[in-house]
């Protein structure tokens, strides 16, 4: 069963959010920490915090987007840590737009980090990983399985890692190897994901839960092996649903948001084709 105390885990975006409340909560448990971001000062703020727990924890300045970096970071990373035996596969950027208003560029950079970065991570650590019966750990979101408005691409990047880490859970089975893959699906959260620039307003409405509420969802992962975790947990029982009666699901979802606009006050969004 796993143990976090002593573990080598290297976590991706915890300069802040969810990434950053991981980090101290594993380096509270005993685990030593990887941290990674492209925030220097935000990361060493972070690293201070998991170093009153896990002296042995460290930090690197990364850009994940730079897909040329990936393969030397993960040497870096298993080389400084001594080996790995979790990847936390955390960093991530939304994208609040409506389906036809995305951009070109925003298209590749969300789906560059949210789903090639992650995957080419996790392929080059994969057999230090096999070497200590490691686990992956992706952070999804609930948007993968439940089609939100105003979050197509985001939906669709998220998707993508959750079919990845079911491929790749599938795939390390056949061939006897004993890692763990597991998607976490975060709902709402309270993070700056939901303040970062070029994006539209969140048309959410549900309650968030604060960052910590991260920790306790991917330890129980790696402790059951669970391939999927929702946080909250109630989140569950939607995809069923949704799986169930999609036609009549994605009605709903349509009804529900052109009501969620209205009670904003806010204008539904302008069709493909009209002048912006
Ligand atoms: N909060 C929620 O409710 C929620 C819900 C569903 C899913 N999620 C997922 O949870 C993950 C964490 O998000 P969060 O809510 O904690 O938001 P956040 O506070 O904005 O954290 C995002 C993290 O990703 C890092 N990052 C962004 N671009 C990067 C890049 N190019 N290279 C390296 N690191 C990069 C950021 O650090 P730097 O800017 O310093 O690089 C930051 O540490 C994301 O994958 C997000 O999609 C969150």
């Amino acid at each position: 069963m796993f143990d976090p105390s002593g573990a080598r885990v290297l976590v991706t975006g915890a300069s802040s959010g969810l990434g950053a409340a991981l980090s101290v909560g594993l380096a509270e448990r005993g685990a030593v920490v990887g941290l990674c971001a492209r925030r220097a000062d935000r990361l060493a703020e972070v690293l201070e915090q998991v170093r009153e727990h896990s002296p042995g924890s460290r930090s690197w300045t990364v850009d994940l987007a730079d897909l040329d970096r990936i393969d030397g970071f993960a040497r870096q990373v298993t080389e400084e840590l001594g080996g790995i035996d979790v990847l936390v596969n955390n960093a991530g950027i939304p994208k609040r737009r409506w389906a036809w208003q995305h951009r070109p560029d925003e298209i590749a950079e969300v789906l560059r980090l949210n789903v090639e970065s992650p995957i080419r991570l996790t392929t080059a650590l994969l057999a230090d990983l096999a070497a200590s019966s490691g686990h992956v750990v992706m952070i999804g979101s609930v948007a993968a399985r439940l089609a939100p408005p105003n979050e197509a691409v985001y939906s669709a990047s998220k998707a993508a890692v959750t079919a990845y880490a079911e491929g790749l859970r599938v795939d390390l089975g056949v061939a006897g190897v004993p890692v763990g893959v597991h998607v976490v699906q975060p709902g709402v959260l309270s993070t700056e994901l939901f303040e970062l620039p070029d994006n539209d307003p969140s048309l959410s409405d549900v309650e968030p839960l604060p960052p910590t509420a991260i920790v306790d969802a991917v330890l129980g992962a790696l402790v059951s092996g669970a391939a999927e975790t929702f946080v909250p947990e109630w989140f569950r029982d939607l995809p069923p649903v949704k799986a169930g009666d999609l036609d009549g699901f994605l009605r709903g979802a349509i009804e529900y948001t052109q009501g969620r606009l209205a009670a904003l006050g806010a204008p539904l969004p302008e069709p493909p084709g009209a002048p912006s």
